[in-house]
């Protein structure tokens, strides 16, 4: 595949779901199994979920679309996103779209560099504990490494070894929370079982040199030195629309950013959109979507206000957008090698390697973003929501095949966007189509 695959296709969303994988598969070379997985059919053999989790009994699907559009760093990208959610994957294609027409995204990515935490007590003097680990540095990070030969011989590896005094008023006898971080370069794994093991490794010996008794041994989900950060500047003209100039909806945007800075309870709201398109990627790419979850809001939280993850203004005639968070993904590791629909949702992807997969989210992230606060701060989400709630109101009434459109435009229409109403709807159109002549013979 060479490096000229667009991501701008054009009337993509208009063409049948069968013309859509035809039309994916002419362009990744997909073999037949591969669309197979694309399509959903098989994805998940019974036999490897009963070995993935206990207690199984089935598969769990949801849809998965693509989105479109997103440029980063001057390459193109398809991405896969799996969600329920209405509207997210088209949200995504559309910021996309504005963004690539000005200039695309610029994204960089740190390295993967993942904490282990080692939790000590009952350890006598804190400092000359905290000494004494910091002493041991060399020796702990030798045994750290010797854990993973090939993850070291991969250029990753234990890296650095820090300690952490914490107050504690309730701990036992009054002492501070003596907390050992481990620094590992996990390079393409998301690294879970890697640290835990290193934690768990590390523990006699630093109970060996404080004196002291090791309770918790465990990776933390604050991945805050593996952050990626992406950024937009969208020329003010672009913006124009709803019959509003550029300036109105970039100032609608600004303000929502304003919003979310200085109100705990919108930058919830606002991180739940980003992370709408981050964790649909996620979900497609066999990440552990709870621990980028978890880091994400942790990290909001850091300066002790939970904030926006991303934050907009006007700058010279441009609305400028920018995301930083934390990204513990992998490309190896967890279902990635095992679940086929994941190879497939890589494979579209067409990434080098984890940081460059970093890049891509943390841009989905804003592009969501962007999307939402852009109706958000000028018509409300309302409007473009309730065509696409209309559809599934249209499915669960029992809708199917052309109906599905028919019914939900009929619904829009009625402004009365129900499961009551489509059934009413849905009858009449039943009504109005005509009768399929049937001839029963005898014998
Ligand atoms: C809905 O899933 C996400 C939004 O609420 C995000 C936001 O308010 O910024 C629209």
């Amino acid at each position: 595949m060479s490096d000229t695959v667009t991501s701008r296709l054009s009337g993509f969303h208009k063409l049948p779901m069968e013309e859509r994988l035809a039309q994916i598969g002419r362009m990744f070379r997909l073999s037949d199994e591969e669309l197979e997985q694309l399509r959903g059919v098989g994805t998940l053999e019974p036999v490897l979920a009963n070995q993935m989790i206990e207690n199984a009994v089935g598969i769990f699907s949801l849809p998965l679309g693509l989105g479109l559009n997103l440029n980063v760093n001057g390459r193109d990208y398809i991405v896969p996103m799996a969600v329920e959610e209405p509207s997210v994957v088209a949200a995504v294609s559309f910021a996309s779209k504005i963004v690539r027409e000005s200039g695309g995204f610029v994204a960089e990515a740190d390295e993967s560099m993942m904490i282990g935490q080692v939790q000590v007590s009952n350890y006598g003097d804190p400092t000359l504990a905290s000494e004494r680990i910091l002493d041991a540095k060399e020796e702990i990070l030798a045994l750290a490494n010797s854990f993973h030969p090939a993850m070291v011989a991969r250029g990753g590896g234990a890296r650095d070894v820090e300690v952490r005094l914490l107050p504690a008023p309730e701990g036992p006898r009054g002492e501070p929370l003596l907390i050992v971080h481990i620094l590992i370069d996990t390079q393409e794994a998301m690294g879970a079982n890697l640290i835990n093991t290193v934690a768990e490794g590390v523990a006699p010996l630093i109970e060996q040199v404080t004196g002291g008794r090791v309770y918790l041994r465990i990776l933390s989900n604050l991945s805050d030195k593996r952050l990626a950060r992406a950024t937009c500047r969208i020329p003010l003209s672009m913006l124009a629309d709803f019959d509003l100039p550029g300036e109105t909806i970039a100032e609608g945007i600004a303000q929502a950013s304003r919003f979310a800075e200085a109100d705990p309870y919108r930058a919830a709201t606002h991180n739940k959109g980003v992370m709408n398109g981050i964790d649909a990627v996620a979900i497609a790419t066999g990440q552990d979507w709870r621990s980028i979850e978890a880091g994400a809001h942790a990290f909001a939280c850091r300066g002790g206000q939970y904030r926006p993850l991303s934050t907009w203004y006007l700058e010279e005639g441009h609305l400028v957008g920018r995301i930083e968070l934390p990204l513990a993904l992998g490309t190896v590791g967890g279902p990635i090698k095992v679940h086929p629909g994941v190879q497939v949702a890589l494979k579209l992807l067409r990434v080098s390697g984890v940081r460059e997969l970093s890049m891509v989210f943390a841009a989905v992230g804003l592009a969501q973003n962007f999307a939402a606060l852009r109706a958000l701060g000028s018509v409300g989400i309302q409007k473009g929501h309730m065509a696409m709630h209309a559809r599934s109101v249209a499915v669960t009434a029992g809708a199917r095949g052309g109906d599905v459109e028919k019914v939900a435009n009929l619904l829009v229409k009625a402004g009365h966007v129900k499961v009551e109403k489509a059934k009413e709807i849905l009858a009449s159109l039943i009504l109005e189509k005509p009768a399929v002549a049937v001839t029963i013979t005898n014998g």
